[in-house]
Parts: structure tokens; C-alpha cells; sequence
């Protein structure tokens, strides 16, 4: 299935339930450098014989300035043009920095993502944010790109180990909490063997209703001066804890979630009982809800975040499951969130 979206800064050709075979009936081969990580290159090598291809190391740590420069120097290499197109092949990992890559290759060049993880199908491919770390702090170095397509070949699910569902149904619940209170209730009646062995229907109807509702907000609100920013509902603590702790995006973003729940029921009335829910609901999903942070860590990471002014930070709340909302929030109001957290578990 086929579809076509235009954000301000470009148009994306969605291909769902598709085919890395289908893709190549539509782009030159001769054209494309594949990126992709050892991970995928080593199981999916008989695929991906005879293209271009460079391939980067597993994990986020992966995602650095020196990893652009090898790229740049491979592609240089390889006599790679203006006219090339880069094929990501890979999680959010390898599209945030193919991403990125092809946003200042030679000051830009054609790029497309085929996301082999659940949370990149569902969210990091999605949108048009690229980033790279630096450091401790995440996705600092970054541009607002979008590729020219998203192909989505369901077969690379087959190999995606159980955690990684885990981390994808983060983003997935994440959707869920701040736009659609009917797919939170969906997720509730289900689990993930549901979706992963019994209703392959039901997982691509999932899959494109995420994109949709973050195509929506994206269209927008592309530059993220506005609505985007709901999208962050759970990751300012998750940027700190992920960094801190080396757990994977999903399950930092689920802990991240469980504080943002309960700063909204202090500061924007969400009742308590949605807190519960949610995490229940992430329980369900093999998500953990409880870890052991130093919150005084985790204060001086979130301090460099991009959506501090001041004292004050644009944080996301949750006034009940299906809407979320911005609020200027002070500082001290999230630290003693991050303190209480860290009593409690
Ligand atoms: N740009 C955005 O809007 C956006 C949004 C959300 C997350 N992100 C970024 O995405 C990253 C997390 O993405 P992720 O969870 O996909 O992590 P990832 O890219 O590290 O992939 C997770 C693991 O799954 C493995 N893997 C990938 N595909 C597989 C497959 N088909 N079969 C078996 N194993 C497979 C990878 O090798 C890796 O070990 C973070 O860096 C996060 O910051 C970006």
C-alpha cells in the first residue's frame, strides 16, 4: 500500500506491507549506497549482495560525530555524487544517522529508510528529525529532513528479538497516551504476542496508525515550535536515564512516561488511576517501570536539555489518556519528580 505525504520541507512516499525487492523497481540501484549496521548486514547478507553498501557497529553509541565522518570519507571513496540516494537499512540508529548524513552530504543528497525495528517503523524513521549524539547528550547535532521514502518490509520483524518489541510498543503506548484513548484501550485488551504471532493485520493497522497520527502533528508543526512537542511526551527524563544507564530508547522512554504521569497528576489534574493504568499497561508490554537513577545525575543531564529557558522547561503532560498538553513547567517541579522516582524505587 501506497501513500504520499508532504511536510514544508518535503514530500515522503510511504510504501507499506512492501518489499526491499519493490524498491528497486522505483529507484536506480546503480545510484544507491546502502548503510546499514553489522547486525543487519551479517543476517541479511544474501539480500543485500551486489549493492553499495557501508555498514556501521551496532548501538547507540554508533550514533557520533566520528561515525559521519568515516561515512564521508567512505562515500568520498566510492565517488558518491549529489546524485547518489542513501538507503538506511536498520532501527533508529542507522535512520538518525543516515539521516543525517544525507541532510549535509555535499549540502544535502536524496536519502530513504527501510526501518527493520518496531520503534523505527513506528517512530524513528517517521518525521523528518535526524540527530546524532554528542556525548552524553543526545541527538544535539541534528537537522529536519525529510527522506524520500519510508519502505516498510515486514519480513525483517521476523529476526526482531522480543526485547526490541518491547521498545517498540513504548513509542507505540507513547502514541496512544497523548492523541488516541481508543488504541490505549485497544492495547490494553491485547499483548504483544497478539500482534507479533496471531494477527499480523492487526500489527500493520497499528504500525499505520502511529505513522498517521505523528504524520499529522509533523505536517503542522514540521520545525517543532509548537504541537510537535507533545511527541516528547516521557523523554526528558528518558534523554537523561538512557544516557545515564545505557538501556535502550523503548524502555528509558517507558520509565520516562511513568514520571511524566505523575508530574501531570500533580501539576495538570490527570487522576491517578491513569497513572496506574499506564503502568500496568506498560507491564503488559514487557516495558519495566521501575529503575534504580540518581536523580541528581539525571537533573544535570536534563539540565542541558533543549527545551530549557532558565529555570523553566517546556514539559509534556498528560491531562488524561488521548490528550496532552505543553506547559512551561520550573525546573524544581520535574527534579522533585526525578527525587521522588528515585525514592520510590
Ligand atoms: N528521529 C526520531 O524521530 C527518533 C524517534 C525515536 C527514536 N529515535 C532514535 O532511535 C534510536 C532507537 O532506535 P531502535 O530502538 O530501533 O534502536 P537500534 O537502531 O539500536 O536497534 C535496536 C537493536 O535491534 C537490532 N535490530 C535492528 N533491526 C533488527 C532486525 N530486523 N532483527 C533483529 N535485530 C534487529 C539492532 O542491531 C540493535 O541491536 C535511538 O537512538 C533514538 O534516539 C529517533
Amino acid at each position: 500500500m501506497q501513500q504520499t505525504v508532504t511536510f514544508p520541507s518535503g514530500t515522503v512516499h510511504y510504501h507499506f506491507q512492501s518489499s526491499f525487492a519493490e524498491l528497486w523497481t522505483r529507484y536506480d540501484k546503480e545510484h544507491a549506497v546502502i548503510i546499514t549496521n553489522e547486525y543487519i548486514a551479517k543476517q541479511y547478507a544474501k539480500l543485500l549482495k551486489g549493492y553499495k553498501l557501508l555498514v556501521i557497529p551496532v548501538g547507540e553509541h554508533s550514533k557520533n560525530p566520528h561515525t559521519i565522518t568515516f561515512l564521508a570519507k567512505e562515500l568520498l571513496n566510492m565517488e558518491a555524487t549529489r546524485k547518489t540516494m542513501l538507503v538506511g537499512i536498520g532501527g533508529g540508529v542507522v535512520t538518525d544517522i543516515v539521516g543525517m548524513l544525507g541532510s549535509i552530504y555535499m549540502r544535502g543528497v536524496p536519502f530513504g529508510f527501510i526501518p527493520t525495528t518496531l520503534l523505527g517503523m513506528v517512530d524513528a524513521a517517521v518525521g523528518g528529525k535526524n540527530g546524532i549524539n554528542v556525548g552524553l547528550h543526545k541527538n544535539i547535532l541534528g537537522a529536519v529532513a525529510q527522506p524520500r521514502f519510508i519502505l516498510y518490509d515486514p519480513r525483517f520483524l521476523d529476526t526482531l528479538p522480543d526485547d526490541e518489541w518491547s521498545n517498540g510498543f513504548a513509542e507505540i503506548i507513547k502514541c496512544a497516551c497523548i492523541f488516541d484513548a481508543e488504541l490505549f484501550a485497544e492495547l490494553q485488551k491485547n499483548n504483544i504476542s497478539y500482534y507479533k504471532d496471531h494477527n499480523d493485520d492487526a500489527l500493520q493497522v497499528l504500525i499505520q496508525k502511529c505513522v498517521a497520527l505523528k504524520n499529522k502533528t509533523v505536517v503542522e508543526d514540521e520545525k517543532e515550535t509548537g504541537l510537535r512537542k507533545l511527541l516528547n511526551f516521557g523523554h526528558t527524563a528518558a534523554h537523561a536515564i538512557e544516557n545515564l544507564y545505557e538501556i535502550p530508547h523503548g524502555k528509558a522512554v517507558g520509565i520516562g512516561m511513568v514520571i511524566a504521569a505523575r508530574v501531570s497528576s500533580q501539576v495538570a489534574g490527570l487522576n491517578e488511576h491513569v497513572v496506574t493504568d499506564l503502568e500496568e499497561l506498560l507491564g503488559r508490554y514487557h516495558l519495566p517501570i521501575s529503575l534504580k537513577i540518581d536523580a541528581k545525575k539525571a537533573i544535570e543531564i536534563m539540565r542541558m536539555d533543549k527545551k530549557r529557558s532558565g529555570d523553566m522547561m517546556d514539559y509534556i503532560v498528560l491531562e488524561k489518556i488521548g490528550k496532552a498538553a505543553i506547559r512551561s513547567l520550573p525546573l524544581t517541579a520535574i527534579e522533585k519528580a526525578l527525587f521522588d522516582y528515585e525514592s520510590d524505587n
